[in-house]
C-alpha cells in the first residue's frame, strides 16, 4: 500500500513544486514507483520543471471525471521509468475537483504506487483542501521569514483538523541573509524536521532547463538527496549549508549546473 504525501506551505512561492519535483525524482531514482500530482489547477508548473510540458494529454480533472483511464492519464518520465506525473487542468478552476474525488482517486492510486506526492497550490483554499483530504502525511515547506512562518503555522492547524498527524517541515532557501533563523522556525512550529535546502542559483537554473535540481551537481541537489534518504527511513546527518565561501565554490559562483541525466 503506497503513501500519499502532500507538499504544502500556505504561502506561495516558497519552493513546493521545486521540492515535489526533486523528491519525486529522488524516490523514483531509488527504485520506488512514484507519482507526482500537480494540484495547482489553472497554474500548473511541475510539467515544465521536469521538461514534459509538451507531453501531457490528459489531466487530473479528466481522470477524476472518468474521461480517460489511469493508463491514458499518467505520464511516464522519459529519464526514470519509475516516475509518473499527472498534471492539473489548465483551462478550469479548482472547483472542478472535490475532496471526495481526491479520496476516490487516491484509493486506487495507492495500490499502483509506493509514493504519491501532491504538489499543493499556494494558499489554504479549495486546492489545499482537496490535497489534504486524501493525504497520509505532509511536508510543510517554509522559508525562514515571518510571513512564511505564519502561513506555515496556519497550514499546520488546518492539517491537524484534517487529521494529518505525520507532518514534517522542510526549510528552504536557507542563507545567511534570512530574517529568521532555522532554530526560531523549528521552535515556533514544534514539528519534526525533514531537512534544510540552501539558497542556490542551481534551483532556478535547473528548473528553467526542465531538470530537477536533485539531478544536478549542486548543494541544493545534495540537500534533496539527503531528504530522500530520510524519507526512505535512513538516518542522515543534518547540514545547514550556508557557509559562504564553501557554498559559492560548490555552486560555481552561480554558473549553470550540469544535469547528471543529460
Ligand atoms: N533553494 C532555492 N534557491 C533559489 N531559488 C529557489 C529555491 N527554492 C525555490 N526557488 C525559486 O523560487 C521560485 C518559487 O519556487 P516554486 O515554484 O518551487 O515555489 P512554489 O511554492 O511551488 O510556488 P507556488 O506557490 O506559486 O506554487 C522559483 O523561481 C524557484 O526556482
Ligand atoms: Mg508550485
Amino acid at each position: 500500500m503506497g503513501k500519499v504525501i502532500v507538499i504544502t506551505s500556505g504561502k506561495g512561492g516558497v519552493g513546493k513544486s521545486t521540492t515535489a519535483a526533486s523528491i519525486g525524482a529522488g524516490l523514483a531514482g531509488a527504485g520506488k514507483r512514484t507519482l507526482l500530482i500537480d494540484m495547482d489547477v489553472g497554474l500548473r508548473s511541475l510539467d515544465m520543471m521536469l521538461g514534459a510540458e509538451n507531453e501531457m494529454v490528459y489531466d487530473l480533472t479528466d481522470l477524476a471525471s472518468g474521461i480517460c483511464s489511469f493508463d491514458q492519464a499518467l505520464y511516464q518520465d522519459k529519464k526514470r521509468d519509475k516516475l509518473f506525473m499527472l498534471p492539473s487542468a489548465q483551462q478550469t478552476d479548482s472547483s472542478s475537483i472535490t475532496p471526495s474525488d481526491m479520496k476516490a482517486l487516491m484509493y486506487s492510486l495507492k495500490d499502483m504506487f509506493d509514493f504519491v506526492l501532491l504538489d499543493c497550490p499556494a494558499g489554504i483554499g479549495r486546492g489545499f483542501r482537496n490535497a489534504c483530504a486524501s493525504a497520509d502525511a505532509a511536508i510543510l515547506v517554509l522559508t525562514p521569514d515571518g510571513i512564511s512562518l505564519r502561513s506555515a503555522e496556519r497550514a499546520k492547524q488546518l492539517m491537524e483538523l484534517d487529521g494529518i498527524s505525520d507532518v514534517q517541515i522542510l526549510i528552504n532557501r536557507v542563507s545567511k541573509k534570512n530574517p529568521l533563523s532555522t532554530d526560531e522556525c523549528i521552535h515556533r512550529l514544534q514539528l519534526p524536521v525533514l531537512g534544510f535546502i540552501p539558497e542556490d542559483d542551481a534551483v532556478p537554473l535547473s528548473a528553467g532547463r526542465g531538470c530537477a535540481v536533485i539531478d544536478t551537481e549542486s548543494v541544493a541537489g545534495d540537500a534533496f538527496e539527503r531528504i530522500v534518504r530520510r524519507l526512505l527511513g535512513e538516518t542522515v546527518r543534518y547540514k545547514i549549508p550556508h557557509e559562504k565561501l564553501f557554498h559559492k565554490l560548490k555552486t560555481g559562483f552561480g554558473k549553470e549546473p550540469a544535469c547528471k541525466l543529460g
